[in-house]
This record gives C-alpha cells, sequence and structure tokens, in this order.
C-alpha cells in the first residue's frame, strides 16, 4: 500500500498547489517531498506551506517546517506560485514522485493527475439509453438519471480507512487503464462531486451506492463491501470515459450488491509456460477488477517447479528448467531451447501482499503425488530403484512421474515441501493436486506391491488415498484445510472434514461430490476451462478433450441446480488457465478474455441478471494481461 497519496491542483492565478495526504498509521515530522514535473518552479520560488529546496532540470523538492507534523489522514499543502509556464494538460504536473522522511527513508507515495480548477456542471443528461459500465454486474441498479459529462474525479472525504482504499483503487485504477483520468483523489477543487462512505449492517462483502446530484454515498458491511463499492465507482467512471455512448455516471439513484458465491476463483499455470512477477501481478490485478478473490496459483507440474524451496534448492535449481541438457527435454514452451524460471520465497510474498490489499486470497497448489517428472528428474531417489523405468505413463506422455506412496522419502520430501508452503500463504487451503495418476501407477513397483500385501490397500487409487489422506492430516496438524482435484475422492478418498474439492472433468461432477459430501468448486473442462478452443474452426487455437467452448457457453453455464446437496456444498465457481496451448501474450489475451469476464459476472451475479448482450458490450473493454 502507498503510505501517501498526492494530488496536484493547477490554479488559474497561475499557480501549482501540492497536496500530501499521509496516509499511513504513523505521524511524519518535518517531512520534504520531490517530484519531476514539466511545469517547473521558476526562480526566486514564491511558495507557500513550504520551503523550496533545489530543483534540477524537472526534479523540485520541497522541505516542511521544522517543526511540522503531518498526522495520521492529515493533509500537508504547498502552493508554488512562480512557475515556468501555464499547465494546460493533466499531465503536466508531477508524474511521480515521493515523501522524504526525516530518516531518509523515502515513502511509497501515489500521485495522481493534474486537475485544472475548471467548474464542474452538474446536470443531467437527456439521453435515455445510458447505463452503469460495471461487470460483474450490479444485483440491483435503480437509476432516475446520469450525469451529462462525467468529471474526471471524484473527491473522496472521510476517514483514514476510507482515504487508504480510495487511493487505492485509484493506483489499481491507474495501472489498467492509464490512459482514463483515476477515479478518485483526495484534494480537488470546489465543486467536484464528494463521495462519502459508512459501514452499516449490511453482510461483509456487500454495499450500497446512493446518488444525489453532487453527493454519493456508500454504506458498505465490515468485510470488502467498501473495496467493491469503489470498484464499483471506478468502472463506472472508467467506462463512461472510455465510451461515453453507452456508460455514465449516475446522478440520481440507488446500487445494492451482494456477491452470489463466496469463492469467485482464477487459476494460473506458471509451469507449461513460465510468466514473469509482473504478469502474475497483473493477473491478480485484473481478478481485483473483477472482483474475484481466490487466486489458485498452480505452482508445480511434469514440465517445471516454480517456488523456492529451500529445503530442496535442485527444485528450482534443475526442476524449475527444460532444455536439452536437462532431465526434462524442452516440450510445450514458446522456445525450442527450453525454458527456465521460478518465484522466490519473496516474490511469492509480493504477491501475496498485492492480492491480499485486492482481497484475494492466495491458494498454492503443490502438484502431488502426479505430475512430479521435474521433481523425479532433480530428485531420483524419489523412485523406488527396483521399479522398471517408464512402467507407467502419465496422461501427458511423462513416464514414472508420481511420488510412490510406498516410500518414506514422499511423505518427507512432500511434508517438508508443504511446510514452507504453509509457512509462507497465510490462506487456509493448500492445493496438493491429486489430479491425473496414471491408471496403472507403482504397480510395477517392488515396494509398493509389498505395501499392498502389508496394507490390504488394493491397486493405484487406493494407494493414492492412503497418501493424501496423510497429507490431509499433515496439513490439519498445520491448521489447513487440504485443496484438491476431483480425484482425491478415487479410492476411497480424502476425508470430507476439511477439504475443498475442484470438479473439472464433467459438468456432473460438482453434484457427485457434492452428494458424496465433499464441499466443491465447479471448474468444469466443458465451460470454465481457458485452454480449450473457442471454435471447430482448424485454426482457433487451443485443447479439445472438453469439446468447444465459446464465451456463450461458458457465460450461460450455472453451476447452481435445485439439488440440496449443491445448495449446501458449492463453494463457488473458478476459470481454470492452463497454459500448454498459451505459448505468446496474445494467445493467452484471445483465450483468456472475456471467457474470464463471463466466469467472474456467474460468481458474483445471481442468474436473473445475466444478460449476453450487455456483458459482450462491457466485456470489450475489460483490461488484458
Ligand atoms: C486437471 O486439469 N488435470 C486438473
Amino acid at each position: 500500500m502507498h503510505a501517501f497519496h498526492f494530488d496536484t491542483l493547477w490554479h488559474h492565478s497561475g499557480a501549482m498547489e501540492m497536496v500530501v495526504t499521509n496516509l499511513s498509521d504513523d505521524t511524519v515530522v518535518a517531512p520534504s517531498l520531490y517530484y519531476g514535473s514539466i511545469t517547473r518552479t521558476l526562480m526566486p520560488s514564491k511558495a507557500e506551506g513550504g520551503r523550496f529546496v533545489r530543483r534540477q532540470a524537472n526534479y523540485h523538492e520541497y522541505a516542511a517546517d521544522e517543526t511540522m507534523a503531518l498526522a495520521s489522514g492529515a493533509q500537508w499543502h504547498v502552493t508554488e506560485h512562480s512557475l515556468t509556464r501555464a499547465a494546460v494538460h493533466s499531465n503536466e504536473g508531477p508524474k511521480s514522485g515521493a515523501i522524504l522522511l526525516s530518516s531518509g527513508e523515502t515513502g511509497k507515495t501515489f500521485v495522481t493527475d493534474l486537475q485544472a480548477a475548471a467548474p464542474q456542471r452538474n446536470e443531467a443528461s437527456e439521453a435515455s439509453d445510458l447505463r452503469c459500465g460495471v461487470l460483474p454486474q450490479a444485483q440491483n441498479i435503480s437509476v432516475e438519471n446520469y450525469h451529462a459529462q462525467t468529471p474526471p474525479h471524484l473527491l473522496v472525504r472521510g476517514d483514514l480507512n476510507l482515504q487508504r482504499e480510495a487511493s487505492k483503487v485509484s493506483a489499481l485504477t491507474r495501472r489498467l487503464h492509464p490512459l482514463v483520468p483515476v477515479p478518485f483523489v483526495l484534494a480537488a477543487p470546489q465543486g467536484t462531486i464528494e463521495v462519502s462512505a459508512k459501514s452499516s449492517e449490511l453482510p461483509d462483502d456487500s454495499y450500497a451506492i446512493r446518488f444525489a446530484g453532487g453527493a454519493i454515498e456508500i454504506s458498505h458491511g465490515a468485510g470488502q463491501g467498501l473495496f467493491y463499492a469503489l470498484v464499483s465507482l471506478a468502472q463506472m467512471m472508467t467506462y463512461a470515459q472510455l465510451d461515453p455512448k453507452t456508460y455514465a455516471l449516475p446522478r440520481e439513484g440507488e446500487i445494492s450488491d451482494a456477491p452470489r458465491h463466496g469463492w469467485r476463483g482464477a487459476h494460473l499455470d506458471v509451469s507449461r509456460q513460465f510468466y514473469k512477477l509482473g504478469k502474475v501481478l497483473r493477473y491478480v490485478d485484473i481478478m481485483a477488477w473483477h472482483k474475484m478473490n481466490r487466486f489458485h496459483w498452480h505452482l508445480t507440474d511434469d514440465e517445471g517447479w516454480r517456488l523456492e524451496i529451500k529445503a530442496y534448492p535442485k527444485l528450482t535449481e534443475q526442476a524449475s528448467a527444460t532444455g536439452m541438457m536437462e532431465s526434462i527435454l524442452p516440450q510445450l514452451g514458446a522456445d525450442a531451447a527450453g525454458q527456465r524460471g521460478f518465484y522466490t520465497q519473496d516474490d511469492a510474498r509480493h504477491v501475496i501482499d498485492q492480492a491480499g490489499e485486492l482481497g484475494i486470497e492466495v491458494m498454492p497448489e503443490i502438484d502431488l503425488p502426479g505430475h512430479c517428472a521435474c521433481v523425479v528428474g532433480a530428485y531420483p531417489e524419489l523412485l523406488d530403484t527396483e521399479e522398471e523405468l517408464e512402467s507407467y505413463h502419465s496422461v501427458q506422455g511423462f513416464g514414472n512421474n508420481a511420488l510412490n506412496p510406498a516410500m518414506d522419502l514422499s511423505y518427507t520430501f512432500s511434508e517438508k515441501v508443504l511446510g514452507e508452503v504453509c509457512d509462507l500463504f497465510p490462506f487456509d487451503v493448500v492445493h496438493v493436486g491429486g489430479d491425473e495418476v496414471a491408471d496403472d501407477a507403482w504397480m510395477k513397483s517392488p515396494k509398493a506391491e509389498a505395501m499392498m500385501k502389508e496394507t490390504k490397500l488394493k491397486g493405484t487409487f487406493e494407494l493414492q488415498a492412503h497418501f493424501l489422506r496423510h497429507l490431509q492430516q499433515f496439513l490439519a496438524s498445520r491448521g489447513k484445510s487440504i485443496g484438491g482435484w476431483e480425484e482425491m475422492a478415487h479410492g476411497g478418498g480424502v476425508k470430507t472434514e476439511n477439504c475443498l474439492l475442484f470438479a473439472w472433468t464433467t459438468v456432473e461432477k460438482t453434484a457427485e461430490l457434492a452428494e458424496a459430501g465433499y464441499d466443491v468448486i465447479s471448474t468444469p473442462g466443458q465451460a470454465y476451462y481457458l485452454d480449450m478452443a473457442q471454435s471447430s474452426d482448424w485454426c482457433e487455437p487451443g485443447a479439445s478433450w472438453a469439446g468447444v467452448t465459446p464465451v456463450t457457453q461458458t457465460y450461460s453455464f450455472e453451476a447452481q441446480n435445485d439439488s440440496p446437496a449443491l445448495a449446501k456444498h458449492l463453494k463457488g465457481v473458478q476459470g481454470c488457465v492452463w497454459s500448454e496451448h498459451l505459448t505468446t501474450m496474445e494467445r493467452v489475451n484471445h483465450m483468456v478474455f472475456p471467457r474470464l469476464s463471463a466466469i467472474a459476472e456467474a460468481g458474483w451475479t445471481d442468474a436473473e441478471g445475466k444478460d449476453f448482450g450487455r456483458f459482450e458490450t462491457i466485456a470489450r473493454l475489460m483490461p488484458r494481461l
């Protein structure tokens, strides 16, 4: 989060007013401010509220009086009257800047656009076919009229929490839609429409917004309600700027809104293609803009291990690479030479922190016992040496790629890895995969044979369930629930308590797991796997095992029916982004959007609120990776 928020106002008298809001918890004594601005101070400075310290070309520095104490939530105003030129565009004020603390440290500062003190018009539009630009669609929208002209910014006035949330949503909007003005400022010329907020008895993630001419009032529940209200307002402001013939800011009326499902997930496979940290952070931003709240980070698979594990350094030194000299030869990556890449634990903390600020929990997936080809490549001692090589193959063609439940080392390895994962990720579900172990895995392992004799466990899936139940117990001892794909129910399955399963192979699977007593997330390949091709056209990219999935099919899919088991156990919906075919960002964008937007709407909006025509129009404007 930014510790400071920095607004600037252009005065037609020829002065520029800098307003710094302290968003940190601490009182800051005698701060300085620096920024880069093409509208420069002309020597000698005629500043009020601060002392000019120095300038080099566009770099400017001002200091507060030595006795000045800027309390948490308070504002520091500096007005410079001596400038080289008059500003005529919003990009001619400070572009970036920061607060210098007396300790010598720099406070992270969000800088908004230069505002002109133009009088705001506050008239109702005569157009009759305008609407609110929000996606997912809000549950109840009742608007009497819209503003004829969308103001560039809204002035947010309220306590520190509101100021922080508004500044955060402005920063999010800037990252996703850098060509439109930021929606919220904390200082503005007179006449700017004001936003206030109060907490109310509404459920946690619910909110209402009342529009009354020059004032906008939010009421919200105690959870993410305020954040979601501000995201809705930010979207309305943004899309009214981008498509003013269709969208406008309500002038009088009310919106009340609440999510349909608690789990609104998006998954990303970073194993088959490695995406750099910046892309992962942007994915999280895009999720937040869609009010999605669970990031399922698929960190490991046969083709590459992507998370630093201190106990097993070869996972990132070796298992994170494919190549001609590696144990895993080049696979489906874009580069014939193979690929290499992983996230350090600090990188993961960065993602967790940014996601957390945006109301998103990060669920890591460490895929066990299958999908471990790169793991056993780096640590061959994890294989039963007496088991014939390539004695079984996964559906993807990897030989002997599953940790063997008859080997102690499989448990030691899994516990050490999951132990570090539990320490790193605060979310209370850890996903351990459990998918796609070959039907005949371990059946030629003498150790597995001996174990089956001794324990009376029969066949691959009973051995698998034994191993996964052990992991479930281990995770419980660390205060976590186990997450996994639907195969976790095979061979007797894991326990239904403290467990969340992800139904993927068929549409019917969600209800089947619910009827077996499992809490379940619906992510059927036939609707929510975004690696499926969108048509049967030869040139349309994608996989086809679940058929073709045009956006209309994703949009119209309903996970919920009148099954009582689903009413009890369906926890939400999720889009899965498997990356075997996603070799370029152009392809990622073509395949993920707008289908991910459709899933976000399914997670948030009741079935009655769905309308494909309305959805399609706004989905085109949504940000891409
Ligand atoms: C999966 O698609 N293997 C869960």
